[in-house]
C-alpha cells in the first residue's frame, strides 16, 4: 500500500470534521464530494452560497450532503467575535475589528478549530502559506510542551532504497525563515514525531544536515547545527539522531561509512533536517521537480491541526491533505 493510502485508510478508520475556508474555490469543491464519497472525513464548506452553487454547478460536482456555512451570515459569528476578542485583546484587536476578521472564511475556520466545531482545517488554494499561518499561529497557538510550530514534507520517491522504502521526511521547509540551534533541535524531534505518527516510520533516523560532515568543514554555521544536534540528543536521548551530516552522508551508506564512521544514522537517514527555511524549501522542490517525488506538507506542533496547500494544488493534493489532517486530529 503507498503511504498515501495508508493515510487515507488511517483518516477512514475515524472520520474527522475539517473545514475548508476557500469553499468557492473549484477544486476545494471537487474534493470535498470526492472526501464525502470515501467518508475520509466530514468536510465543511465555507463561502457565500451562491458562489459555492455556482462553482458546484460549473464543475457539475454533487454537494448534497455536505455542510455549507456562510461566515457573513452565520449564527455562531457573534460568539466566535466575542471569544476572539478575548484571546487578542492584549494584542491591540478591538471588538469591531475581532467582528470583522470572523466575517473572512479563513478567520472564521480557524475560529471554528479553536472553538472545537471542527477538528482540524486545510486551506492555501488561493490564500498564500502567511495568510493561514499566522491566523493559525496567533489563535490555536503551539500544543502544550511544543516549543514552536513547523512542518514537514513528506516525499514520496520513485526509489524505494532511499530513506523508508522511498519515503523522506524533510523538515522545516514552510515556516521558520532563520531558525535557532535550540529551534533546530525542537524542529528535529517534532518531524521523528510527525515521521511515528503520520508516516508510521517504526524507527525514525534524523539527520541534521549542513555543507560539513562531522567538521570536514570549519565555519559558524556548521557550529549551529553541532549545537543544535547536542541540544536535541539531550531533549531526546533515545531518538537516533546525528549532525552535523552532508546530505550524500546522511542518505547512501557508502558515503555515511566512510565520512561519519560509526553513526547510526548516516547513510540511513529517513528524516532530514534542513538548516534554514532557504535551503529547506529549494530541497524539497528538487526532489519533487528532479527526483520526481510526490510530497505534501504537514504543519507540527500546532495545539490542533491546520495545513496549507500550494496554489499549484490539484484536487487529489487537496483530498490527501484533507485525509492526513483528519489523521493528526486522531491523535
Ligand atoms: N511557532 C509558533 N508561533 C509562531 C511562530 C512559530 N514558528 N512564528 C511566529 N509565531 C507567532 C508569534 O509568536 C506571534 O504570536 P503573537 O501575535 O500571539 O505574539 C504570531 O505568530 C505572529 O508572529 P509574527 O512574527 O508577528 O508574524 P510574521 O509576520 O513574522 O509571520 C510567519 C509568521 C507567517 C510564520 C512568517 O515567519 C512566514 O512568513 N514564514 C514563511 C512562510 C513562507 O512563505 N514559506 C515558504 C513558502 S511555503 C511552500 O513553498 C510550500
Amino acid at each position: 500500500m503507498s503511504f498515501i493510502d495508508n493515510v487515507k485508510a488511517k483518516a477512514k478508520a475515524n472520520p474527522k470534521r475539517i473545514v475548508l475556508p476557500e469553499g468557492d474555490e473549484p477544486r476545494t469543491v471537487q474534493a470535498a464530494a470526492i472526501i464525502r464519497d470515501e467518508g475520509l472525513a466530514i468536510p465543511v464548506l465555507l463561502g457565500k452560497a451562491d458562489a459555492m452553487a455556482s462553482v458546484a454547478a460549473s464543475t457539475g460536482t454533487d454537494l448534497s450532503g455536505i455542510e455549507m456555512i456562510d461566515p457573513a451570515t452565520s449564527e455562531k459569528a457573534k460568539a466566535y467575535a466575542a471569544a476572539l476578542h478575548e484571546l487578542r485583546k492584549a494584542k491591540g484587536l478591538t471588538e469591531d475589528a475581532a467582528a470583522k476578521l470572523v466575517a473572512d472564511p479563513m478567520y472564521y475556520g480557524i475560529m471554528m478549530v479553536k472553538m472545537g466545531d471542527a477538528d482540524g482545517l486545510v486551506s492555501g488554494a488561493v490564500h498564500s502559506t502567511g495568510d493561514m499561518l499566522r491566523p493559525a499561529l496567533q489563535i490555536i497557538k503551539t500544543a502544550p510542551g511544543m516549543k514552536l510550530v513547523s512542518s514537514s514534507f513528506l516525499m514520496e520517491c520513485p526509489d524505494h532504497s532511499l530513506g523508508a522504502d522511498g519515503l523522506l521526511v524533510y523538515a522545516d521547509c514552510v515556516v521558520n525563515p532563520c531558525p535557532t540551534a535550540e529551534e533546530l533541535a525542537h524542529i528535529a524531534i517534532a518531524s521523528a514525531n510527525t515521521a511515528r505518527t503520520l508516516c508510521g516510520i517504526a524507527e525514525p533516523r534524523v539527520a541534521l544536515l549542513s555543507f560539513s560532515t562531522k567538521g570536514s568543514a570549519k565555519h559558524e554555521l556548521v557550529d549551529k547545527v553541532r549545537e543544535a544536534t547536542e541540544i536535541a540528543h539531550s531533549l531526546a536521548p533515545d531518538l537516533a539522531l546525528d549532525g552535523e551530516l552532508q546530505f550524500d552522508a546522511a542518505i547512501v551508506p557508502e558515503v555515511g561509512a566512510s565520512k561519519a564512521k560509526g553513526s547510526a544514522v548516516a547513510g540511513r537517514a529517513n528524516v532530514f533536517v534542513f538548516p534554514d527555511l532557504q535551503a529547506g524549501n529549494i530541497g524539497y522542490k528538487i526532489t519533487q521537480r528532479v527526483g520526481k517525488a510526490s510530497c505534501f506538507a504537514v504543519l507540527q506542533g500546532l495545539a490542533k491541526p491546520c495545513n496549507d496547500l500550494s496554489r499549484g494544488c490539484s484536487v487529489d493534493d487537496i483530498v490527501s491533505t484533507v485525509a492526513a489532517t483528519a489523521v493528526q486530529a486522531q491523535s
